[in-house]
């Protein structure tokens, strides 16, 4: 993560499903390439809320033995190889479809999974970690290891510096809370996380996500007006 965090941890000799929302595949291929290289297998779950949003195609298909293609929107995607998979819905429908035999024969099979890493929005992570509780339970390893890459906000990363990236972690056995840094390291265990402390996070920067992308559209339509072929 950054320049300063942690790399994820790449394993060799595990069967590893990707869990990958809309930005989160721009990382996620790398990963898969890595986990690859290292004689890991690689299912991967791409999900998108538009079929306009699907960009690096053939970098994922390279970072996966088989990729799930998710689309919110139908028709969804036509996978280019044979051993790919198409799903239209959200990307938890998908991985339950996938574990059930729903979408054709598995050469991965969702029972022997043994990490999954998820990169997407704070409530796609959440719904990850919870289906994995509970509609996911019986296709699932019970001891696979699950993370997501933890968006907090971030301003200094410079680790205990300006609190930004504070993360609360509850345990679920005790009950306890405790905090991280996220800047020291963005993977962290689905089952630790506070999601709603994550989402009341993101929520202090909601104003000036929306003036951006105001300013920006109002200076892509200007850039439009002024040279109609952009
Ligand atoms: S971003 Fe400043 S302490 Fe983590």
């Amino acid at each position: 993560m950054g320049p300063t965090g942690t790399p994820t941890e790449i394993h060799g000799g595990e069967t590893v499903a990707l869990v990958g929302g809309g930005l989160g595949n721009a990382v996620l291929f790398s990963i898969g390439e890595a986990f690859r290289k290292k004689g890991s297998k690689v299912l991967y779950f791409a999900g998108y809320k538009k079929q306009i949003d699907r960009y690096k195609v053939q970098e994922i298909e390279a970072a996966a033995d088989i990729v799930v293609w998710c689309c919110d929107e139908a028709p969804g995607f036509t996978p280019n190889r044979p051993q790919d998979r198409s799903f239209v819905g959200n990307i938890v429908q998908a991985m339950l479809a996938y574990a059930k035999g729903e979408l054709g024969d598995n050469a991965i099979r969702m029972q022997d999974v043994d990490r999954i890493i998820a990169i997407g929005s704070d409530r796609m992570m959440a719904a990850v970690g919870q289906a994995r509780h509970e509609a996911l339970k019986p296709y699932l390893k019970p001891h696979h290891y699950a993370i997501g890459s933890i968006n907090s906000p971030m301003q200094c990363m410079l680790k205990e510096i300006c609190a930004q990236c504070l993360q609360p972690h509850r345990d679920p056995q005790t009950g306890e809370v405790r905090y991280v840094f996220s800047c020291f390291n963005q993977d962290q265990p689905l089952d630790l996380v506070d999601f709603h402390g994550l989402s009341e996070r993101l929520r202090q920067n909601s104003l000036q996500e929306k003036l951006t992308a105001q300013w920006l559209a109002h200076c892509m339509e200007e850039l439009r007006r002024q040279r109609p072929m952009v």
